[in-house]
This record gives structure tokens, C-alpha cells and sequence, in this order.
């Protein structure tokens, strides 16, 4: 048997403050950006590095992968603390989507357009570069770079290896 008058309304009133809440908290998530990098776009990074750039990184990030030998410019080694000082987010993520040569660094880097719609795999991608030094970075603001990076015509100058040949 059904309630009264006034429950029935009560429960439709509460349906709707707590689809009001799922709203209000999903659009506040959407407004800040607070994405994450979801699981299935770390799992494409984490394939994507281990057949194309561990050839050359390493599969340990070192960048002494089987293709690095013979390169005149050897492969960035990531577990180097001092380069991941010298160098920005951004710039490592444009080195991977643009390549080097746009960026002023070897053209053995090759470019990766196949990421230009795909900033949660780049941002999965710069996050292990990072993560091969142990060097911990917030994956949401990871995914904020990536998301300006895709939409760029062209690369900001790289000026990682300025900084470093000034050491
Ligand atoms: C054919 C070999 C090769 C492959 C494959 C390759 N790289 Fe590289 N990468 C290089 C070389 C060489 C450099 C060094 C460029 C320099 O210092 O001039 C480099 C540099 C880098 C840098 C450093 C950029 C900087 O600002 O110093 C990053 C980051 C990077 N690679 C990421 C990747 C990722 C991620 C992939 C896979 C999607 C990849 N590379 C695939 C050869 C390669």
C-alpha cells in the first residue's frame, strides 16, 4: 500500500537534491579541469612506450634502448635527476608530440602525430618519463598541459638543452 501524499513528495524531493548534488559536483569537477588520466589512456601510453620508445629510451628509460647505438645525438636518458630539473613539462611533452628537430634537439626524436588527439595518452606519457626518475607530478596538471600541447600549430622553442650546455 502506498504511503501517504506528503511521503511520496518527500522522496521525489530528495531524488532530486541528490541528482541536484551529482550535478552540481560532476560540473564543478568539469569547470576546474579536474580530469584524471583514466586507465585505459595509461594503458595505450604504457603500450606505445614499451614498442616504440623503449627501442631507443630503454624499457628502463635509460636511453640505452637496442635502436639508441649509432645515433649521433644519444637518446635523453630519463633516470638523469639533473635533466628532469632542466626541463618543463610542457617541453617534454612537445618533444614527443612535435618531435625534436621543431624543437631544436635531434631529429632521431621523431615526431608522434598520432597523439594530436589524444592529450590523456601524452599526458600518461610525460608522466612516465617523469616517473623513470621517480620525480612524482600531479596528473591533473599533467593532463592541463597536454590539453594546451594538442592544440598547438607549433612547438614553443625547447630551451632544456640551452640550460643544460650553460652548465
Ligand atoms: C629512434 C629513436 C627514438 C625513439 C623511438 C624515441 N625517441 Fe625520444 N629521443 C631520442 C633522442 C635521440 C633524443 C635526444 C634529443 C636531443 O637531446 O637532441 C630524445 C629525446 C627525448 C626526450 C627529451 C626531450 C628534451 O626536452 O630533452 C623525451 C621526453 C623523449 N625523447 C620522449 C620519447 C617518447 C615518449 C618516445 C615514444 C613515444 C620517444 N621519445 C621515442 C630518440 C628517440
Amino acid at each position: 500500500m502506498m504511503g501517504p501524499f506528503w511521503s511520496v513528495r518527500r522522496t521525489v524531493a530528495m531524488e532530486a537534491a541528490v541528482l541536484l548534488g551529482v550535478a552540481i559536483l560532476v560540473g564543478t569537477a568539469w569547470a576546474s579541469g579536474a580530469k584524471a588520466i583514466d586507465q585505459k589512456a595509461a594503458a595505450e601510453a604504457q603500450r606505445m612506450f614499451t614498442t616504440t620508445c623503449a627501442t631507443c629510451h630503454g624499457t628502463d628509460g635509460e636511453g640505452d634502448g637496442p635502436a639508441s647505438f649509432g645515433l649521433a645525438t644519444p637518446p635523453q636518458d630519463y633516470s638523469d635527476k639533473e635533466w628532469q630539473k632542466t626541463v618543463t613539462n610542457r617541453e617534454i611533452m612537445e618533444a614527443i608530440l612535435f618531435g625534436g628537430a621543431p624543437v631544436g634537439l635531434s631529429p632521431d626524436m621523431r615526431a608522434n602525430p598520432v597523439l594530436k588527439n589524444k592529450p590523456e595518452v601524452l599526458a600518461a606519457l610525460a608522466q612516465m618519463v617523469r616517473s623513470f626518475a621517480g620525480v612524482p607530478e600531479d596528473p591533473v596538471k599533467l593532463l592541463k598541459v597536454a590539453e594546451e600541447v594538442v592544440k598547438e600549430t607549433k612547438p614553443h622553442k625547447n630551451m632544456s638543452k640551452q640550460r643544460r650546455a650553460k652548465k
